[in-house]
């Protein structure tokens, strides 16, 4: 059945023997929920569990090593000890919910502490062969654990990536020389996969459309790129883009991490990044291969906030699934709320960054931006029909800071069960309003750092319980950032129609 505001969104997709609900598909996140030993343990089945129940269409479960050595608190698929962990999970789900899984595996070199990293040009042909055998050995333990399909991690900064990478420095024909030298490695893994799980199993490859690096790769190239995956039977195409070493900002005593430069920050836009900042990366790709006849399904990801973005991306026919990463780790419940008519009740993601730091510092990774501290996974409850309710009307406050930003402050609203927290809301020049941050249910204040002088502000701030239930606005708060300029001679700033302040010069204080 078709959603009335969503059609695309939520339509089926076929992708090889996998038919997906819907185009909602969970990108792969590290979770540091695993132990060292690689074995999937019982926090990391209910995190994939908290996604099935709400619907994901695609789950595709974090970056699994394909070694056998040791690889911190990171899946492992080394070997054939680790299926049964993953069989269990992937059992419980397919019980319990429509939502199909895929396993990304994935191949990385060496770091240490001392700033040394392994780089490709130090893999002997022997290392290259093992990476290839080792690959295609991990895609047939993924379909055996009962997986409905494998992702070949391709991107960022990890050993395929940095093969494809138009910074490839080896010289030989697994090198730099070309772009044909360049895709070698990745073709060869291609091939063994598909040769080890058979052609009626879904395999997807996960890429960067741009290395986002000086002398990386762009669009023209991963066109090609995602051309040649295409021919060589890749079932679907997942864009990324940046997360690479070249870039990354070294601290002391850590091992470099690729996420901390510029390319990281394109990889995991944070709030200040526009919304949907990597979709022409997919656009682009979707274009070419089409045009050279190829349908393959392509996923695009990076800062796609809500469904309504969503569904102008398909409806565009920009990207075929819309990839989700930090919004589904915030509330895992979105596409089931989404399609239930339910959408009011999504908890927002603020992208705040804070599950990329525990990440970076292998530590469980949590929305620490809105969970309550207590948990470690995205909370649920089914409290349907009591909002949360101010004392008076969140006697909401605004004033400017001497700095020039706008402060708010509310009341606490209160909740019978349990509060979650607040969202508050803009309204620029008598715009309409949206959603601009939102806050744990311990905050009272919000400073907005994006109000610019010269305008006027109206904000109201709305408090949300555990099961999402949205309470009333509280009462509108306005304000008019004066502009204050010195150094010109007086000049007239007209807002509205009206003058609203007599200023001078253009520096603003
Ligand atoms: C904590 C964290 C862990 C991630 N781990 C992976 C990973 O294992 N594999 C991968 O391909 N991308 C990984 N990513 C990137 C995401 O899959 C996704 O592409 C990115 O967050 C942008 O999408 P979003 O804006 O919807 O979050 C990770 C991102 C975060 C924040």
């Amino acid at each position: 059945m078709s959603h009335p505001s969503y059609p695309l969104l939520f339509s089926p997709l076929k992708v090889n023997s996998m038919v997906l609900p819907n185009r909602v598909a969970a990108m792969a996140l590290v979770t540091r929920l695993p132990g060292e030993d690689g074995f999937l343990n019982q926090q990391t089945s209910d995190r994939y569990q908290r996604y099935a129940r709400g619907e994901v269409g695609l789950i595709v479960v974090e970056a699994t090593a394909v070694h056998t050595a040791k690889s911190g608190n990171l899946l492992r698929m080394g070997g054939d000890e680790f299926i049964p962990g993953h069989r269990d999970m992937v059992t419980r789900i397919h019980d319990t919910s429509p939502s199909k899984l895929a396993l990304q595996i994935i191949h990385f070199l060496k770091v240490a502490r001392s700033g040394w990293r392994q780089t490709i040009e130090m893999l002997t042909m022997d290392d290259i062969q093992a990476i290839v055998s080792a690959y295609g050995a991990a895609a047939a333990r993924t379909r055996e654990a009962g997986y409905d399909a494998v992702e070949l991690h391709m991107a960022h900064s990890y050993t395929l990536a940095s093969f494809l990478s138009g910074r490839n420095a080896r010289r030989d024909e697994y090198g730099g020389w070309s772009l044909e030298t360049r895709m070698r490695l990745a073709s060869e893994v291609i091939v063994e996969a598909r040769r080890r799980v058979g052609p009626d199993y879904p395999i997807g490859v996960r890429f960067v459309g741009e290395e986002f690096i000086k002398g990386g790769y762009t669009l023209s190239d991963s066109s090609y790129i995602a051309l040649r995956m295409a021919q060589l039977g890749v079932d679907y195409l997942s864009v990324s883009a940046g997360g690479k070493f070249e870039d990354a900002v070294k601290f002391k005593g850590k091992p470099l991490d690729p996420y901390t430069g510029y390319s990281g920050d394109r990889a995991m836009p944070p709030a200040s990044y526009p919304r949907g900042v990597n979709v022409y990366l997919a656009e682009g790709i979707k274009k070419h291969i089409n045009a050279h006849g190829y349908l393959t399904p392509v996923i695009t990801a990076g800062r796609i906030p809500t469904a309504a973005m969503a569904e102008e991306i398909l409806e565009a026919g920009r990207a075929d699934l819309i990839g989700l990463g930090r919004p589904l780790l915030t509330d895992p419940d979105w596409p089931k709320k989404t399609r239930d008519g339910h959408e009011d009740k999504v908890v927002r993601c603020v992208y705040a960054n804070l599950c990329k730091q525990m990440e970076e510092n292998y530590i469980p990774v949590r929305c620490g931006a809105l969970w309550p501290k207590e948990y470690l996974h995205a909370p649920e409850a089914h409290d349907d029909c009591e909002p949360p309710e101010w004392p008076t009307n969140g006697n909401l406050q605004v004033e400017i800071k001497e700095s020039g930003r706008v402060r708010l402050k509310w009341e606490k609203a209160v909740d019978r069960h349990a509060m979650y927290g607040y969202e508050v809301f803009r309204s620029v020049n008598g715009g309409p309003f949206s959603h601009v941050n939102s806050h744990k249910a311990t905050a009272t204040v919000n400073v907005d750092d994006d109000a610019l002088a010269g305008n006027r502000y109206a904000y109201f701030v709305r408090p949300f319980d555990l099961a999402g239930n949205r309470g009333a606005d509280s009462n509108i708060a306005e304000v008019t950032v004066a502009p204050k300029f010195e150094g010109l001679p007086d000049k007239e700033i007209v807002l509205d129609g009206r003058v609203e302040a007599q200023t001078g010069g253009h520096r603003l204080l």
